[in-house]
């Protein structure tokens, strides 16, 4: 198995580049196949989840061509299946994006029950509304979604009881070739569903309101192929923003869009880190100690979820009692039981982590449970006196480009390193 081994305990100082936001990109690649034609992606990170989401169009019989590292070209004219095998939909959540894209592009769609992290229970009830609302008759058997809409798919007024990014995405999908106009109210707002509807309409498709709560899709018959280069990703920004205050660093984070990063850059500056905000830049420095602060969070614009355990890693360092309250999901603090193996004081009450911030963390052997609580491994191990290792990095790996060449670039000290696998647990 590989691992990380991080020597901690070295200030981050220079700048560091980010590459293209994995869920964009893991909803406009599926999304690609509306237009029948082809399409040049640009700004795509270089992450398991894209080649894995990729691996899954050409499978279905798209052709995709890598043009360089950060490019592909999706020529989706021959595709004709739309069976997802259960090999690939099992790897990652955003699979089952492929329901809404190819139901919008076939009017039928097979797609196996999605993977991705554990945070509890992840239904799909209001993906399947949205679909029932434009026409599709829903069957689940043997943990595979069916959809079928015979006689096409027409538009309608649909009302999300909760709002779901992976919803409003699906049901975007489903209903930009539908007849008529479909009206979609308390939808999400995170930066991708804005940056999906631009991906649509730059394929012909006439999407409204991406961004509000409410979004407008008045159906078109015909899309066609478009070069798009993805936005930032505003969770790897914030990761290596938390990085540099966790190391008392100094790091210029590049190629972001600053009012993506609000949230995060005030939760700082309240913790007495110092944030300079430039056209598409963001520097942060920490010179002094950290101060205590509390974070619920929230769909967009509130604190993003996928920041949390990063940011509870910022919070173990923090003078006084720090509070963290999961908004979103129902259990999202598996990784806090590894964090205290750094030295971290934390509790966990249901939806909410206590931490009590000391005043250094000391290397540790930790595994990611998680991509993100990954993620806070990384940070804690870069933080900590020592040295740490980090097992079960393929989480980690779903989700950020380069990570290794990124950190090393201002200062860390990270490799990864192979190394025989743990016993089997029910090998005698
Ligand atoms: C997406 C992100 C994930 C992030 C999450 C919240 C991708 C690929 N993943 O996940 O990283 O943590 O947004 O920002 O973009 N819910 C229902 N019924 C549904 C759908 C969702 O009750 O049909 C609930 C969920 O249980 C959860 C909440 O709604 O409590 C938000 O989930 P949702 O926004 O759908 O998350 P994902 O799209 O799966």
């Amino acid at each position: 198995m590989d691992i990380f081994v991080v020597e901690g305990g070295k200030r981050l100082e220079g700048s560091i580049t980010v590459g293209g936001a994995k869920n964009a990109a893991v909803a406009i690649i599926p999304a690609a196949i509306l237009s029948g034609d082809i399409c040049r992606i640009e700004n795509l990170p270089t992450i398991s989840d894209v080649s894995v989401i990729s691996q899954i169009l050409v499978q279905l019989g798209a052709k995709v061509t890598q043009i360089s590292n950060s490019v592909i070209e999706i020529d989706s004219r021959n595709l004709t299946g739309f069976q997802v095998s259960q090999e690939l939909a099992k790897n990652m959540r955003a699979s089952y994006y492929l329901l809404g894209a190819l139901l919008g592009r076939f009017n039928r769609a097979r797609v196996p029950m999605p993977g991705g992290c554990y945070f509890g229970v992840r239904p799909i009830d209001q993906h399947l509304k949205g679909f029932e609302a434009l026409g599709a008759d829903v069957g689940l058997r043997d943990g595979v979604v069916s959809l079928n809409a015979p006689n096409g798919l027409k538009a309608n007024h649909i009302f999300m009881d909760v709002v779901s990014v992976g919803a409003t995405i699906n049901v975007m999908l489903a209903s930009v070739k539908a007849e008529g106009l479909t009206i979609i109210e308390n939808v999400a707002k995170e930066p991708h569903i804005v940056d999906l509807a631009n991906f649509l309409n730059s394929m012909g498709a006439d999407v409204r309101g991406a961004g509000t709560d409410v979004i407008k899709i008045r159906g078109v018959k015909e899309l066609h192929g478009t070069t798009y280069s993805i936005i930032p990703d505003q969770i790897e920004a914030g990761t290596y923003m938390l990085a540099a205050a966790a190391t008392g660093g100094d790091v210029t984070v590049n190629n972001i869009i600053p009012k993506h990063m609000e949230c995060i850059s005030k939760k700082l500056v309240e913790m007495g880190v110092s944030v300079y905000e430039y056209d598409d830049s963001i520097r942060i420095i920490r010179d002094g100690g950290l101060k205590a602060c509390s974070v619920i969070t929230m769909p967009h614009p509130g604190f993003p979820t996928d920041m949390q355990p990063q940011m509870a890693a910022v919070m173990a360092l923090a003078s006084g009692t720090s509070s963290i309250t999961e908004g979103v999901w129902e259990n999202r603090f598996q990784y806090i039981a590894e964090l205290v193996k750094f030295g971290a004081k934390a509790d966990v009450h249901g939806r909410v982590a206590t931490f009590s911030g000391v005043e250094q963390l000391n290397g540790a052997s930790v595994k990611a449970t998680d991509l993100r609580g990954g993620a806070a491994m990384v940070i804690a191990a870069l933080a900590a006196q020592g040295e740490s290792s980090i097992r079960e990095i393929f989480h980690i790996e779903r989700g950020y480009e380069q990570l290794i060449d990124k950190l090393v670039g201002v200062g860390a000290s990270i490799t990864r390193k192979t190394v025989p696998d743990p016993p089997d647990k029910d090998e005698k």
